[in-house]
């Protein structure tokens, strides 16, 4: 078992490029609706542990906030949310997003990706999905949404047939339940929106975030 995961492993970074399981066992999702709350909000995350840092592009700030926090956050590895276009996968590089997730996954949004030069974390939620995604090479996978989409016992549903797959769930994920999605031979890494609360961004409350980052960071012992 041990042996297939590091087969599986050392694969995924092959083909996804980026080692974004080694930072940390949480990737937060972050949906930002102010440009000046970019930069304090990467800090406050980065100052908790946490330094891979997902940046949904569902608001009209997301490529700006992308550019502040690639610009001005050194520590940070920010990449770009919610990409499901080709053209999102150009914007998203072109911002300074050093990799990318996607909802689901298309041959065209992973093709535009590998043109533009950015490692994909791709979405996916049934056994067909996960076969199309690896068909172009990709075995570092999103499930999403996690715990609509079957939750824990898919994932082990999915671990018989994709030995090969390192998993990253995400949706409806929370601290309380991660350390059962960690647990996983098949899971390195989980994603989740409760690092970042909405009234806590609105607020300013920075330290708060810290505390939440640091809550999730422990999660890897
Ligand atoms: C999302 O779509 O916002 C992400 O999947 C995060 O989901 P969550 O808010 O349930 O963590």
């Amino acid at each position: 078992r041990r042996g297939r995961l590091h087969l599986a492993l050392t694969r995924t970074f092959m083909n996804n490029t980026l080692d974004l399981v080694s930072y940390g066992p949480v990737i937060p999702v972050i949906v930002l609706q102010r440009v000046e709350d970019a930069v304090p909000l990467a800090e406050a995350l980065v100052a908790g542990g946490v330094r891979v840092l997902e940046v949904t592009m569902r608001t009209p700030v997301a490529l700006q906030c992308i550019e502040a926090i690639a610009k001005a956050v050194p520590d940070a590895i920010v990449g770009a949310g919610t990409i499901r276009s080709a053209a999102d996968a150009q914007a998203a590089k072109n911002a300074g997003s050093v990799f990318g997730v996607s909802p689901g996954y298309t041959s065209e949004v992973g093709r535009a990706c590998q043109a533009a030069g950015l490692p994909l974390l791709p979405g996916v939620a049934t056994a067909s999905e996960v076969m199309a995604a690896q068909a172009d090479g990709l075995q570092f996978l999103k499930f999403f949404p996690a715990m609509q989409a079957g939750g824990i016992p898919m994932l082990k549903a999915l671990a018989g047939p994709f030995p090969d797959v390192v998993f990253c769930p995400t949706g409806g994920i929370s601290l309380q339940t991660a350390p059962d999605f960690l647990a996983l031979p098949n899971v390195k890494v989980c994603g989740g929106s409760w690092l970042t609360p909405a009234d806590a961004v609105e607020a300013g409350d920075w330290g708060r975030i810290t505390q939440l980052a640091k809550g999730a960071t422990a999660l890897r012992g």
